[in-house]
């Protein structure tokens, strides 16, 4: 199977999915395939703004620049675009279950099942500090080793 092009998803599009976004990119990038990987936001709050400077941080600490990407809210199209949509925590797949039209080609995933075979969440660490960042680029970046493994 070729690399799937693969959405992330979380609730701001600014913390989480902006990190596996950016891990994901960096892992595939010495690949043939490159596969086109994208995060988006159930809320609109943060539209067009980069990602939380405490991610830009702890992917800047690890060689991950991610300062470029703009956050933008996930649509319905997303899921005739993409061939995998993966929430970052189970409020965020209840949302995308509803959200996701008939005509749906893309496969919806938990981030935690598709990678670990486990239903955890990536912790929101909006309101935590940059341990708790440290923690989410940990648990992504263990997460999206294991799913471009399961890919190539
Ligand atoms: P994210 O974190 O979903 O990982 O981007 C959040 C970012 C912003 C808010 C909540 C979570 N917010 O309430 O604005």
């Amino acid at each position: 199977m070729p690399a799937p092009s693969i959405l992330f998803v979380c609730l701001g599009n600014i913390c989480r999915s902006p990190l596996a976004e950016g891990i994901y990119r960096h892992l595939t990038e010495a690949g043939s395939g490159k596969p086109v990987i994208a995060s988006a936001g159930i809320g609109g709050w943060h539209v067009g703004n980069p990602p939380d400077r405490r991610s830009i941080k702890v992917a800047a600490a690890k060689g991950i620049d991610i300062s470029s990407q703009r956050a933008r809210q996930v649509s319905p199209e997303d899921f005739l675009k993409f061939d995998l949509v993966v929430a970052m925590d189970s409020s965020n797949l209840a949302r995308l279950e509803s959200l996701m039209p008939s005509e749906a080609t893309a496969q919806l995933h938990l981030f935690s099942e598709l990678a670990f075979g486990t239903r955890e969440d990536v912790p929101d660490p909006y309101y935590g500090d940059l341990e708790d960042f440290e923690a989410v680029y940990s648990m992504l970046f263990s997460g999206c080793s294991a799913v471009v493994a399961k890919f190539e």
